[in-house]
């Protein structure tokens, strides 16, 4: 009779255990779920942080001579990393509705003087570097990646990283002949007209003064060189801080027939701290701020 006592008493002490086991577990996972739910938990990120993703490693920050390297067939979407080309130059956006242009924009020239020859010189307004379709630059100017710039880049990045946001240049300087393997693929994808709207001609690309940045975030390629950049977080406070750095947005939306180029949320070009401010400030472009549009 005792030890049947001893028993009841015993199995209820072990289900009253296996109850407050139970609770504790279910308390847990709500609190887990409660905890992902309000800090906005990126699998990614925990990964990235625990060291397992390779994310990183798989795309690494394009470098001058990565760039330079020719490819050596025609892509195919997908094959941009074997050819350590930066995804914004192997598939850029195609334009979207909104960035047709306007009517006024249609009759435009798409900006280049026609017979216009490469200068022997590069052309200096106010002491400031200037590429446009308008000022080419002489084929042989091949100045490399801006160390001020790279510096300025640098700093900016650490701030953002503040913030959470893992800045990248993913491409920055680009030689005249890799503006020329660049141009030729987008002018046979989707003709000379389309492409000028996006692409510089060899010899007219602000990427080859290497002080252009095209910026994006790590780990969200899908962005890089795309308009869905300046929706972004990273995009929207890189617009509100880069002049802080010397950075300016150099081609706006809505300035197209001033700059000669659509909108590029990525493309950053390095003008030194006052002078970013004062583009900022006054939200004009580096044309109208040189008096050369
Ligand atoms: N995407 C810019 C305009 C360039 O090709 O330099
Ligand atoms: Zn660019």
């Amino acid at each position: 009779m005792k030890r049947r006592q001893d028993r009841r008493r015993k199995s209820k002490k072990q289900s009253t255990g296996l109850k407050a086991m139970l609770l504790i577990v279910v308390a847990a996972i709500v609190g887990l779920i409660i905890w992902m739910g309000t800090n906005d938990w990126d699998v990614e990120k925990t990964l990235e942080q625990a060291g397992l993703s390779n994310a990183d490693n798989e795309l690494p920050e394009a470098s001058p001579d990565s760039e330079d390297k020719a490819p050596e067939k025609s892509l195919e979407k997908g094959e941009e990393d074997e050819q350590n080309l930066p995804p914004a130059e192997v598939e850029p956006e195609e334009p979207s509705k909104e960035e047709q242009p306007s009517k006024e924009e249609q009759s435009f020239d798409g900006g280049y003087v026609e017979g216009q020859k490469l200068p022997s010189k590069p052309t200096y307004v106010k002491n400031i570097l200037i590429a446009n379709k308008k000022y080419p630059l002489p084929e042989t100017f091949a100045p490399g990646e801006n160390k001020e710039a790279r510096a300025a880049f640098e700093e900016m990045a650490a701030e953002a990283q503040l913030s959470s946001y893992n800045l990248t240049a993913f491409s920055t300087y680009r030689s005249y002949d890799y503006q020329v393997t660049l141009y030729n693929r987008y002018a046979d994808r989707d003709g000379v007209e389309a492409a000028d709207r996006y692409s510089a001609r060899p010899g007219y690309s602000e990427h080859q003064t290497g002080l252009a940045f095209d910026i994006g975030e790590v780990n969200h390629e899908k962005h890089w060189a795309s308009s869905s950049f300046g929706t972004t977080e990273a995009g929207k406070w890189l617009l509100a801080n880069a002049h802080r750095y010397g950075f300016i947005l150099r081609y706006p939306n809505h300035k197209e027939q001033i700059t000669g180029y659509m909108h590029e949320a990525w493309h950053y070009r390095y003008v030194g701290k006052p002078i970013a401010e004062e583009i900022f400030k006054k939200n004009i472009t580096l044309e109208e701020y040189l008096g050369v549009e």
